[in-house]
């Protein structure tokens, strides 16, 4: 950093990153803190400045999700997210990290249309998420993604699938509903997370899934972590959307959410009140979150 650039007016991000005051995150360091029943805290970060917050308060995992065609992009859906302005956007969260603690674990998410087409199309989307700067892809669907899953992570790619509501097939689903209520459908959450796991996905996002159906697949993948959203208590970590626990909506609030920001001085420390309540599991609080 030149002397003329370390003193941004803009923000306050440090120009350098002090030595960090916890250990990097890792699969190894998540393996362990898994089977200490420590708890994941997971976040969406889309820029520098709110990742560089999120690592400052503790955050273990940001996620750069395509969620960002929503709250960045003014989109109706994820569906119209490129890879391209995916990319952009993990390298904004990479460099806010690294001038700060650079301790958290960053995964890209594959939009739409980026991976579906075969291992191949797959492999190079995911290694253009990689080279800026993700440590793991995340990619949405059910036992047709197994044998993807696996060849990106026979090429030194760790993966974080997604079940339940996927909202990149927020279409063919016919909206935003709890998945896997029916017998059938539950079956089939089970079957798919068991060959995620066996084909090496070592996280699993299970999004707006029954907090009991969450809880027993959680228990049968020990080597793959779950991180819930919208479903309960029982995972082995939670995400929320940043503006959603950050209360920044104006429509209304989805029945998962907290506003973390209720009672907080600053979103830093809205985001390490988050990072407590998932710790000491007092978030979610199934009777009110979950389904
Ligand atoms: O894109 C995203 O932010 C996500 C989370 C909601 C899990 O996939």
């Amino acid at each position: 950093m030149s002397d003329t650039t370390a003193h941004t007016p803009y923000g306050t991000l440090p120009a350098a990153a002090p030595l960090p005051p916890r250990k990097p995150i890792s699969l190894p360091r998540l393996q362990e803190m898994r089977e200490r029943g420590e708890k994941i805290a997971m976040l969406t970060a889309y820029d520098a400045t709110f990742a560089a917050v999120a690592d400052h308060a503790g955050v273990d995992c940001l996620l750069v999700g395509d969620s960002l065609g929503m709250v960045c992009q003014g989109r109706p859906s994820t569906v119209g997210v490129t890879l391209e302005e995916m990319c952009y956007h993990t390298e904004c969260v990479v460099r806010g990290v690294r001038r700060v603690q650079g301790t958290v674990w960053i995964i890209g998410d594959l939009p739409f249309g980026t991976y579906q087409e075969s291992r191949e199309q797959a492999l190079r989307s995911a290694a253009a998420l990689m080279q800026a700067g993700a440590h793991m892809v995340k990619l949405e669907g059910g036992g047709w993604t197994v044998e993807t899953v696996r060849f990106l992570v026979e090429r030194g790619i760790p993966v974080c699938a997604h079940l339940g509501l996927t909202p990149q097939t927020v279409h063919a689903l016919g909206g935003y509903r709890v998945q896997g209520r029916s017998h059938a459908e539950a079956e089939r959450l089970r079957r798919d997370a068991l060959a995620l796991q066996d084909a090496g996905a070592t996280m699993l996002v299970l999004e707006m899934v029954p907090a009991a159906l969450a809880t027993e697949i959680t228990q049968q993948l020990p080597r793959c972590h779950t991180i819930g959203i919208g479903s309960g208590r029982g995972t082995a970590g939670q995400v929320l959307v940043m503006h959603d626990m950050l209360g920044i909506h104006l429509g209304k609030t989805p029945k998962f959410v907290r506003n973390f920001m209720e009672g907080a001085a600053s979103v830093r420390d809205a985001m390490a009140a988050y990072v407590a309540a998932v710790k000491d599991g007092t978030f979610p609080n199934d009777a009110l979150h979950a389904w």
